[in-house]
């Protein structure tokens, strides 16, 4: 039976070729950050509430002013193509079905406009060298109704997957690229390695600064997010440059290994973030979402997860899972809707009596996430 995302996770890993799913699963070398984007949820701890009346709960909440019935957005991940022959618009359909926005990658193997007919969409960009085609793939993005821009700027070039270059990872040639100019260098490279790595070195900008964002943002009116702020100065930063908010992310452990956890990052960012903060990385469990929303974000999105419902032909099943879990675990955290899902609903790491000190005040977790922490 499929019960949980690691279910799913287990069965798409028999149905997809060692290629794709070396490429979905992995992280960038030691792959310490991506089991640590795991791991640091599993030290956060819940502290319910008891005798609050749950017989009614909701998980509406509104993201940059759009109603959503799920505090879980569709994270952008490339080449949906390789795990279902419908690839990104099936997504966009479980999405749409779950009542809540997708995020669409620039590398995805559908066209920006069937998705955003599909979907409320918020287009992740990649900031091309060749800013002409940059401004040309955000006029699209406005013009098929996307309802942001996510800046993902934690890639001026590809992390180092080993299992990427182990397989030769290429674009199979029945994968279409609509979003791109060209394509051609993410074809089977002749001397093997990964075809993608080779492709963000060739078309992807490593110059990319604040500059840049200030140049964004004077070139849409799209409310832009920055994906990949892991530091309360960047998100603070990336806020006086005019951004709506950040989502806070290590790219699923893709980018730099050793970084810091996803959830481990995000309450110093919270407090310091006037905008909207959002998280992704390790997102698996419904108490997950109860974490990272008592530790300051707005949303969260999840990655991977989506990639296994395609992956088993059954899409909507990973945010149906998330859904009845995040039901469940507001119910016994004494948490009847999202506003009631408030820091002092976690605590780090061990028990809170045993690791307070003799004479500190009383009343407050060792452990406890505080603003001024
Ligand atoms: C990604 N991610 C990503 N991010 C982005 O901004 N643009 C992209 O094209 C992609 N592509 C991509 C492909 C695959 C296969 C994966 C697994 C991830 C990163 C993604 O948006 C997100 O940050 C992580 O996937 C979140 O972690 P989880 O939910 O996968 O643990
Ligand atoms: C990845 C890029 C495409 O993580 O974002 O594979």
């Amino acid at each position: 039976m499929l019960l949980t995302l690691t279910d799913l996770e287990r069965a798409a890993s028999e149905r997809l070729s060692a290629m794709a799913w070396g490429y979905y699963a992995s992280g960038a070398d030691d792959q310490i950050t991506l089991a640590d984007n795991i791991a640091a949820f599993q030290r956060v701890r819940l502290m319910p509430r008891v005798l609050v009346d749950v017989s009614q709960r909701a998980q509406n909440t509104t993201v940059l002013g759009r109603s959503i019935d799920l505090p879980v957005l569709v994270a952008p991940t490339a080449m949906q193509g390789l795990a279902h022959a419908r690839g990104e618009l099936a997504t966009a359909e479980a999405a749409a079905h779950a009542g809540t926005v997708m995020v669409l990658s620039t590398f995805s193997n559908t066209p920006i406009e069937s998705v955003a007919a599909a979907v409320p969409t918020w287009f992740q960009l990649y900031v091309y060298k060749d800013r002409g085609a940059c401004k040309a793939l955000v006029r699209r993005a406005e013009a098929a109704g996307c309802e942001a821009l996510v800046v993902t700027v934690d890639a001026p070039l590809l992390g180092q997957r080993l299992a990427d270059i182990r397989h030769g990872f290429h674009l199979p040639p029945e994968l279409a690229l609509p979003n791109l100019l060209d394509r051609s260098a993410l074809m089977r490279s002749p001397d093997a390695g990964s075809a993608l790595q080779r492709f963000v070195r060739e078309m992807l900008d490593p110059s990319l600064s604040w500059k840049d964002l200030h140049w964004l943002r004077n070139n849409t009116a799209l409310p832009v997010l920055v994906k990949g702020v892991l530091r309360p100065d960047d998100a603070a930063r990336a806020m006086k440059a005019g951004c709506a908010g950040v989502i806070v992310s290590n790219h699923g452990g893709r980018q730099l290994d050793g970084a810091i956890a996803a959830v481990d990052a995000l309450p110093a960012i919270a407090d310091a973030c006037e905008g909207e903060v959002y998280m992704d990385g390790g997102v698996r469990r419904g108490t997950d979402v109860v974490k990272a929303l008592a530790l300051g974000a707005r949303a969260v999105l999840v990655g991977r997860p989506m990639l296994w419902g395609l992956a088993i032909e059954d899409p909507t099943r990973p945010l149906t899972i998330l859904r009845e879990e995040l039901d469940r675990a507001m119910a016994l955290c004494g948490a009847p809707t999202v506003a009631d899902l408030t820091r002092d609903l976690v605590v780090h790491g061990a028990a809170p009596s045993r690791s307070h000190p003799r004479g500190r005040r009383p009343g407050r977790a060792a452990g406890a996430y505080r603003a001024e922490d």
